[in-house]
């Protein structure tokens, strides 16, 4: 089975394509990416329109790349997997409406896929593919989830961010230090030059007994700070800030980790979305899984971020568990906002 991934979510436009048969597990055959953050830089962040303009322009040579990389005709694709929700309404629609497009003309079914459940099924196209059940920490630029993920489809929501993710914290002290857009990897490489200890910053929520996050208190306080110390480009003590303000997230994040594998019973540990690039988080959660005897499993980093590939995979994981779409007609709709604990099973 062929399964074509498009991914138009937000600011990347993504086209995957992904085989499995009976005896082998799916595997990526190609992707190609193409990431708009050149577009939106002047304006420090994504523009809906300019998104939704750009996705319309890309997906088409993007899928022929795929195809011819991957060797495959058009007519062999099984399966056109699109994200359906959440995130931006115009630029989902771009992305739903050319797959139902072409799966009606291929006469093959489309497949709507939760943006949140590609994100954390994205280890299983790594070399060492965790077991369900397990534990995911979700972190994206919109998102901070833990999850307890018994397989495909089956999810149950252990705690969430109660006002910002934990990307957005990143990008918004970004912002606030003057670093540019987007803000996580430029925030990480900047920390990489400072001292972590130079401030205490607050971590919200991490001693509280719920598996709940709260961000929004720590970028008010790296906002309060720097505004105080009011220094200029280049200044070293930015780097102290940022150094900072990446532990104290990454902290919040180990500690409710933990707490989560803790309270569940479990020993694997599935990390996904953009923030599960940063290689502090990675280390820490190295550190806490190595000490508690938990296999942490991340998705190769480019695919840490979003990628059409982890949208191909989703729907060959529930092509293979038989959750078969009834959509003759190829109606769509997108889905903006959506929660992984309301997705559908059928
Ligand atoms: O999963 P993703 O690509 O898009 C969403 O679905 O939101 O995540 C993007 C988020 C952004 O907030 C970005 O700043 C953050 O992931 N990010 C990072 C790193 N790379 C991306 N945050 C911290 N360190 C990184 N290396
Ligand atoms: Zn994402």
């Amino acid at each position: 089975m062929n399964v074509l991934g498009i991914e138009s979510s937000c600011d990347e436009t993504g086209v995957a394509l992904v085989s499995f048969d009976a005896m082998q597990a799916p595997r990526l055959r190609a992707q190609a990416l193409h990431s708009q953050i050149d577009m939106h830089r002047g304006f420090g962040g994504v523009v809906p329109e300019l998104a939704s303009r750009d996705h319309i322009r890309r997906l088409l040579p993007l899928t022929q790349e795929v195809l011819s990389a991957a060797s495959c005709e058009l007519g062999q694709v099984d399966v056109v997997s699109f994200t359906r929700g959440p995130g931006l309404a115009g630029a989902l629609l771009v992305g739903a409406g050319m797959a139902c497009a072409l799966a009606a003309a291929l006469g093959r079914p489309a497949l709507g896929i939760h943006h949140l459940e590609g994100h954390l099924l994205s280890p299983f196209l790594a070399d060492d593919p965790p077991q369900f059940p397990f534990v995911a920490l979700l972190v994206s630029g919109g998102h901070t989830q833990l999850m307890r993920v018994s397989d495909v489809g089956r999810y149950e929501l252990l705690g969430e961010t109660v006002d910002d993710a934990a990307g957005e914290a990143f990008d918004k002290c970004a912002k606030t230090l003057g670093i540019g857009y987007p803000g996580g990897p430029a925030l990480a490489r900047l920390a990489a030059r400072g001292d972590a200890k130079a401030f205490q910053l607050p971590r919200p929520l991490m001693h509280s007994p719920t598996l709940d996050f709260s961000f929004a208190g720590l970028k008010t306080a790296v906002w309060s700070l720097h505004r105080k110390l009011g220094p200029l480009p280049g200044d070293p003590v930015l780097a102290d800030l940022a150094a900072a303000t990446q532990a104290a997230i990454v902290d919040v994040l180990v500690s409710k980790s933990e707490r989560a594998l803790q309270e569940v019973g479990l020993n694997r540990l599935v990390v996904a979305g953009g923030v599960g690039a940063n290689s502090l988080l990675r280390e820490r959660l190295n550190t806490m899984g190595a000490r508690r005897r938990v296999r942490v499993h991340y998705p190769d980093l480019d695919l840490c971020t979003d990628n059409g590939a982890m949208i191909a995979l989703a729907g060959a994981m529930r092509v293979q568990r038989g959750f078969a779409p009834q959509n003759p007609h190829y109606a769509f709709d997108v889905l903006p906002r959506w929660s992984l604990a309301d997705i559908d099973l059928s």
